[in-house]
């Protein structure tokens, strides 16, 4: 009797454990009528955004970037991209007009996590100092032209509202950072005085968000780019706008007649989007409770995090993992979404990757293939949730830019240069994404449209846009 006592329970166990998947499940559902609304609503709130400032969730930021890379920028120039757990250092000699990029090199960092909640002089100092190093190190394969000062494109990826492209002061941290003394402030000047105290001579001739950079540097090798996208830590969307449908611009109008506009779209938010307590939680558990709850549903910082949260709940509710909740299932984001990726993408013959997964991270062994095989259900769930929102996100685009649709007699390609680690190191995710754009185009125009890897798009494209410029204007046009 004992025994089927026990076995009951258990079963009674995991039935419960699979309401929680199921009904889970059922809310971060996605049909495609619901990713057009999605789209629309993306469309609608970019209209909004460019109408008056503030008149939208969605910021759609003025970059100053009205000319994009023509493949004449020549000369030394360095980059740093600054945006998420590392930051980048690389300078770049461009060779002018036909020749494309000589020579580069760079370095990468990490950042410490103590500084990325601390000061503002602390973090602006640390990269100072790694760039100071950089520079030091330059060697006869670049060459500065004799008598100039050495120009940086800074690649800062979190909301700023510029004041020209080598000015703007941050809106607020996004992503894992939270230092108060930096919001409001020009992030050029506080970079600047810190280059200044290493005594470092630079100058920023360029300040852009990672998706104007990624934009910047696709248009470089690409004429066909029209819009960026960064699936990483974060994510945010970058595209060109027409400088006639910029309500909310009221400086010259540019000769190209054209903006990019930053659209900040981790901050978009809209009643069809399919959210869950666990995301609700998630948010208000945050550093930034109410904000970008789209980058909360489709970004690598948070798939992992969502994840575990089910999980906790199962192990909680449904005892899924035995009789004691496994304690480190209740750290937050200690399940980082490469970690779930991998756990997702385990072709082995009886999970192994996720046994070894559930093992070294959350300390939990002992699991059943059964138990494996959910747990990879889960992270399917979340990441096709993701996948296929952020491919509407991308139709929203397309419908704004009028490149939804293909119009009689006229082949225009459309590019989206994309990059981010969720992007390049999830291929589930990824093909979640590209299979769900191709649906919701259609088939004859998914053929006009293609998804690009820019890799490391970002800096080349912050050293491109701070070439072109430049303080010496006179220039080498050629
Ligand atoms: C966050 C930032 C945004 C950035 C994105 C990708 O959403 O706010 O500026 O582009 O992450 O790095």
């Amino acid at each position: 009797a004992v025994v089927v006592h026990r076995k009951m329970k258990k079963s009674g166990r995991w039935v419960k454990a699979m309401e929680i998947v199921k009904e889970f499940e059922e809310k971060c559902g996605t049909p495609i009528w619901k990713l057009r609304q999605v789209a629309d609503a993306m469309t609608v709130e970019m209209h909004a955004g460019l109408a008056s400032e503030g008149g939208s969730k969605l910021k759609m930021l003025i970059s100053y970037v009205d000319n994009l890379p023509t493949g004449n920028e020549k000369g030394l120039f360095y980059a740093l991209d600054l945006g998420g757990t590392n930051f980048r250092v690389l300078r770049v000699q461009l060779g002018g007009k036909g020749s494309g990029i000589v020579n580069q090199q760079f370095k990468e960092v990490s950042i410490p996590p103590s500084l990325m909640t601390g000061t503002s002089d602390a973090l602006f100092d640390y990269i100072a100092v790694e760039l100071a190093k950089f520079v030091a190190q330059e060697g006869t394969d670049f060459q500065l032209t004799p008598g100039r000062q050495r120009e940086l494109g800074f690649t800062f990826s979190f909301p700023v509202m510029q004041t020209s492209i080598s000015s703007g002061s941050l809106l607020r941290w996004t992503k894992g950072f939270s230092i108060d003394d930096t919001v409001g402030q020009d992030v050029v000047a506080e970079l600047t005085k810190a280059m200044e105290r290493q005594g470092l001579d630079m100058r920023v001739s360029a300040l852009v968000n990672d998706t104007v950079g990624t934009l910047a540097g696709g248009r470089y090798t690409n004429s066909d780019v029209a819009a960026a996208v960064i699936l990483g830590t974060g994510s945010n969307a970058a595209y060109v706008e027409r400088a006639h449908a910029i309500p909310k611009w009221h400086g010259l109008l540019p000769k190209s007649e054209e903006m990019v506009i930053n659209m900040e779209w981790g901050n978009f938010r809209s009643s069809h989007l399919p959210l869950t307590e666990y995301d609700h939680a998630l948010d208000a558990e945050s550093l930034n409770p109410g904000e970008q709850i789209y980058e909360k549903i489709i970004s690598g910082m948070y798939l992992g995090e969502i994840v575990r949260r089910v999980l906790l709940r199962m192990a909680e509710e449904a005892a899924f993992f035995g009789d004691i909740v496994p304690p480190k299932l209740k750290v937050p984001f200690v399940l980082r979404t490469p970690v779930m990726s991998a756990m997702h993408q385990d072709t082995s013959p009886d999970l192994k990757v996720v046994a070894n997964k559930l093992k070294d991270t959350l300390e939990i062994s002992n699991t059943s293939v059964k138990m494996r095989k959910v747990i990879v259900e889960l992270c399917n769930i979340v990441a096709t949730r993701g996948a296929r929102l952020s491919a509407a996100g991308i139709l929203g685009i397309l419908k704004k830019t009028g490149r939804d649709t293909v119009k009689v007699g006229e082949k225009q390609r459309t590019v989206i240069a994309m990059d981010g680690g969720l992007y390049e190191h999830y291929a589930e995710f990824r093909k979640c994404l590209e299979n769900t754009l191709s649906e919701l185009l259609g088939e004859e125009v998914s053929e006009s449209i293609v998804v690009e890897h820019s890799n490391d798009g970002s800096g080349i494209g912050a050293a491109l846009l701070a070439a072109s410029h430049s303080q010496y204007v006179e220039m080498e046009e050629s």
